[in-house]
């Protein structure tokens, strides 16, 4: 079975989390473009989505649903978004997208977030997947320097991309996280880093995974 066949089964499924007219939070990525595809199959489920990115937004509204600011929306009950990687504990790695502030403060700011991807997300350890670092763009080299210093790895620059913030991205290779709440607060520590990929202070509380044998979900 293709990822993106498990994408689609993941996608379809998070539908029935919804609750019939309420504003909900909407992630970034090819896995939750296929989302926005049901959801504009489906016009009036929801009254509004909050987005993570002006990449969903511009999908969001070309299907005809209203984008609202987090600040008018208020708490959300629902956050629906991918994942690079996630472990059996529901901590994730996110931001290949480079999207990752935006879904952390919408994360944040939800009752439930509900995580979809295809199988080949679930790991054992957190760390194959380069973790993203947002970061201010004065503190470069200053921040990838600290990195090293505090928890190893090799940042790059992620070339000729610039955040919907205007921020530029670390992608830190070679790591093996094996405490994830640990290593999102020491980057959290690093003066300059504006968000890393790590969700594990707030992971996911639901991970969908279509696969081969269909969707299972991971709670
Ligand atoms: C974007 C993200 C995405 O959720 C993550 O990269 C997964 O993307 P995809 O669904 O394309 O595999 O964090 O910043």
């Amino acid at each position: 079975m293709s990822a993106d066949a498990g994408k689609r089964q993941a996608a379809e499924a998070a539908m029935t989390y919804i609750d019939n007219g309420s504003i909900i939070g909407v992630g970034t990525g090819s896995t939750v473009n296929v989302f926005i595809e049901c959801l504009a199959r489906d016009p009036g489920r929801i009254r509004a989505a909050v987005s993570s990115s002006e990449a969903s937004t511009r999908l969001l509204e070309d299907a005809g649903i209203e984008v609202m600011d987090l600040n008018h929306a208020g708490p959300l009950d629902l956050y629906v978004d991918g994942a690079d990687e996630s472990n059996r504990h529901l901590s994730l790695i996110k931001g290949g997208g480079g999207a990752l502030t935006r879904e952390k403060i919408i994360a944040g700011a939800s009752r439930r977030f509900v995580c979809i991807a295809d199988d080949s997300k679930l790991v054992g350890t957190l760390g194959a997947f380069p973790l993203p670092v947002e970061v201010i763009p004065m503190a470069r080299s200053f921040v990838a320097r600290e990195i090293v210093k505090r928890i190893g790895g090799q940042p790059e620059l992620r070339e000729r991309f610039t955040t919907d913030n205007g921020n530029v991205i670390l992608d830190v290779r070679n790591l093996e996280i094996a405490e994830p709440v640990k290593f999102e607060r020491t980057l959290n520590d690093i003066p300059g880093v504006v968000t890393n990929g790590l969700f594990a202070l707030r992971g996911a509380d639901v991970l969908l995974l279509g696969g081969a044998d269909g969707v299972q979900t991971l709670e």
